[in-house]
């Protein structure tokens, strides 16, 4: 990314403090928090204030920014409420503790990829992607936008996110499957079938569980 440009965190909240703390690793500088809590606005972390509510990103438009709420259909929404104002410049910020090579792998605007991930060849991440602390994604994944994967979790080769979905904390993906749109594998489930749209697995080995009303 442009480290001229000041980045905006767009999430004042538990996980859009650790990305305060992975822009702080790559050396880009904060301006701020954009959040919609009325109450939470003019309140600082390490001195670095909530600027405003989030349609407020054209008061900042040289600014890079980054969504960083970890629920993939709230961050979507944001994503569509920031864009009713224009097109902002969203940041990819990979920690520099992430394993990747550029010629291998490809991560799209907006996404995060935090310390301790290793991707391994021809793996295609989407925009507004967030994949947590010490995952590890294995060749010819495809992981598309608005995909949120928690700590700790192992992707097997050729297995397919697609948008929307969610996946948690210590979850394990056998070779070759798929998470349909907006489907989630809860933490600790060992998936071994696909998950068919909106659906919700958990458990070794994982079994639905329930729909996602939108
Ligand atoms: C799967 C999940 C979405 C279900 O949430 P929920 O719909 O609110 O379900 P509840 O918490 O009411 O649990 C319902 C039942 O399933 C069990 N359960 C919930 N999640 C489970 C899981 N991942 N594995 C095994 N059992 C689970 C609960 O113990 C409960 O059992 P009970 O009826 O015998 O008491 C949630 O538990 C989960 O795994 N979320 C991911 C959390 C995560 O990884 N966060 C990352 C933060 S960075």
């Amino acid at each position: 990314m442009d480290l001229s440009k000041k980045l905006i965190i767009v999430g004042f909240s538990g996980f859009g403090k650790e990305v305060y703390w992975l822009a702080h690793r790559l050396g880009v500088g904060v301006l701020g928090f954009l959040d919609d809590n009325p109450s939470i606005q003019g309140l600082t972390y390490r001195c670095t204030p909530v600027l405003g509510t989030v349609d407020e990103w054209t008061n900042y438009a040289d600014c890079v920014f980054v969504i960083a709420v970890g629920s993939p259909r709230i961050r979507k929404k944001i994503y569509e409420k920031m864009i009713v104002g224009g097109q902002p410049d969203f940041a990819t910020l990979v920690d520099p503790a992430v394993v990747i090579h550029r010629e291998f792998s490809t991560v799209g605007a907006g996404s995060i990829i935090c310390a301790g991930t290793i991707l391994t060849v021809d793996i295609v991440i989407g925009s507004h992607v967030i994949i947590n602390l010490n995952c590890t994604v294995g060749h010819d994944v495809v992981i598309q936008d608005f995909v949120t994967v928690a700590p700790m979790v192992a992707i097997s080769g050729n297995v397919t996110l697609a948008q929307l979905c969610e996946v948690g904390t210590g979850a394990s993906i056998r070779q070759g499957l798929s998470l349909d749109k907006g489907s989630m594998l809860g933490m600790g489930g060992v998936l071994t079938k696909s998950i068919a749209e909106s659906t919700v697995f958990f458990g070794n080995p994982a079994k639905a569980f329930k729909k996602i009303a939108d």
